[in-house]
């Protein structure tokens, strides 16, 4: 009976070995920057077997008065809530979210190590400029019964993102977000004006923005918190 046991254990480890080294190569692993000084990376892991803790570590070069100087940086890559499959972390280069610390010249290796080894789970090099992700707009507000305004946090914006593209989208409080209606700011200004015949008098609704550069290679932020807000005007 032992023996048995023994058998069925040594059966499924090697199902799990094929199983882990069919997946050596890692999961894809995939950056994005803020163009200041945030990195965030989120890792599949393709369901490789994780024994140990991965980390992130980052490096880049800096030009200073002729000299080439390294930087670093790491992150302990934390389970995501939502899928089982994917690790993510992030670090602000240098310690201080305010300071711009990338330049259009930067580029960053970014290497997932876990365990013990000096292998590589998976690696990517990639440019802050070109992989951007901004920081969410502030909850926006209502002037006027349809004028939508919002504004972002000025400390958090690259030098290098002052041309700006908004999406805002609202809906009645009771429906989902699928049915929300998504209105483009392509000028870089920062409201927006509701046609009184998209809204219902006393109804209520709700409305977030997000934020993508208008000229760099990115990917849109994250949506702001949500206003909530009962319609004065409409049918
Ligand atoms: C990047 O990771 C792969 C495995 O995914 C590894 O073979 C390669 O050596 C790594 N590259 C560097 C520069 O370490
Ligand atoms: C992660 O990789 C698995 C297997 O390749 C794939 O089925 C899954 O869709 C990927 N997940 C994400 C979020 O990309
Ligand atoms: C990692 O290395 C340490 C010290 O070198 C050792 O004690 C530990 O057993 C190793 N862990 C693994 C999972 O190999
Ligand atoms: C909407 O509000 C903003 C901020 O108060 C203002 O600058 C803008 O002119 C307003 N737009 C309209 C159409 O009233
Ligand atoms: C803007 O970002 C800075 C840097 O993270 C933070 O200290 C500050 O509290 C933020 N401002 C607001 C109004 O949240």
């Amino acid at each position: 009976m032992a023996g048995f046991n023994l058998l069925i254990l040594s059966i499924s480890f090697c199902v799990f070995q094929s199983a882990a080294q069919s997946h050596q190569e890692g999961g894809s692993l995939k950056c994005v920057s803020d163009y200041k000084s945030t990195l965030s990376c989120a890792w599949n892991t393709t369901g490789k077997l994780r024994e140990s803790s991965c980390r992130l570590h980052f490096t880049w070069t800096v030009s200073r008065r002729q000299k080439k100087l390294q930087r670093s940086e790491t992150c302990e890559l934390q389970d995501s809530p939502s899928d089982p499959l994917m690790q993510s972390c992030s670090v602000i280069a240098g310690g201080n979210q305010k300071w711009q610390t990338f330049t259009s010249i930067t580029v960053i290796t970014s290497r997932v190590k876990c365990g013990n080894s000096s292998q590589d789970a998976a690696n990517i090099t990639f440019k802050p400029s070109e992989n951007v992700k901004m920081h969410p707009p502030f909850a926006p507000s209502i002037v006027d019964s349809t004028n939508i305004t919002w504004s972002l946090n000025q400390s958090l914006i690259s030098v290098y993102l002052q041309e700006r593209v908004f999406q805002i989208r609202f809906k009645r409080k009771e429906k989902s977000w699928e049915d929300a209606r998504v209105i483009s700011e392509f000028r870089g200004q920062e409201w927006t004006r509701l046609n009184e015949k998209w809204l219902e008098q006393d109804a209520v609704y709700e409305t977030q923005v997000r934020v993508k550069p208008r000229v760099h290679a990115g990917e849109w932020s994250e949506w702001s918190p949500v206003t909530e807000w009962r319609s004065q005007v409409g049918n």
